[in-house]
């Protein structure tokens, strides 16, 4: 069986990592709802999941875009429908730490702004009360890298758009995120759930843009 162990710094989290899985080991990696207050300049990777480029999931990227951008932060963004992607073949060629056989946008253009990245944002529309297939793909890709990001103390942020406007909604969707998050030892500082935003109308006359504009300005 193909088996791995990795013991990260800071937190000592143990993953053991198996042909068929991911196991997380710990209780350290801890999560907080709420956005961090001011600080250093910081490099910005966001990753956005929608086909429609001036969707609903689209304006949050640009109101937080334009607030972190005015409170000096440098933001690279991967559009992810947009760009030439595949996904995981699961071939293990990579190792978890090597190049993907597929030598693709994500390879050549997210990986190394990823590596480099102090907080990485994911913004999907809910599809099936899961994240988009599009970024779904980008997550997978991870794996190449998956020791390079793993306890690399980066922040993350989830923001989605999605129809209903149910408690929960975004649940499942978040869920995940936090998941993730907690798994490759990162901290969440925030998230931005447009419920009840379907539409381009119905987003730009809620309330959210401007949560995303503030969260990009006070990070
Ligand atoms: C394939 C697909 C699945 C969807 N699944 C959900 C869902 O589970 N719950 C929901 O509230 N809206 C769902 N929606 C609606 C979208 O989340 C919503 O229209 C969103 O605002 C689209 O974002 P965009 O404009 O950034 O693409 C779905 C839409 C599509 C196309």
């Amino acid at each position: 069986m193909n088996r791995r162990v990795f013991i990260q710094g800071a937190g000592l989290i143990t993953f053991l990592l198996s042909g068929c899985g991911l196991a997380l080991q710990s209780s350290d990696a801890q999560t907080a709802d709420q956005t961090s207050k001011g600080g250093d300049k910081m490099k910005i990777t966001i990753i956005t999941g929608s086909p429609h480029k001036n969707g609903t999931s689209a304006l949050l990227a640009d109101k937080f875009i334009e607030g972190s951008q005015k409170a000096g932060h440098e933001v690279f963004r991967f559009n992810a429908a947009f760009e030439d992607i595949h996904p995981c073949l699961g071939c293990d060629r990579c190792g978890m730490n090597g190049p993907c056989v597929h030598q693709d946008a994500i390879a050549k253009k997210l990986q190394p702004e990823l590596i480099a990245a102090d907080l990485v944002v994911f913004v999907t529309p809910l599809y099936y009360f899961g994240m988009s297939a599009q970024l779904k793909t980008v997550i997978d890709r991870f794996y190449a890298s998956n020791v390079k990001l793993s306890g690399s103390g980066k922040k993350a942020i989830l923001m989605a758009t999605a129809y209903d406007d149910k408690d929960w909604t975004m649940s499942v969707l978040t869920q995940h995120y936090q998941t993730v998050v907690k798994y490759l030892g990162w901290e969440d500082i925030g998230t931005v759930l447009a419920v009840g935003c379907g539409s381009r109308p119905l987003i730009e006359r809620s309330e959210f843009p401007e949560q995303a504009y503030q969260m990009g300005l006070k990070i």
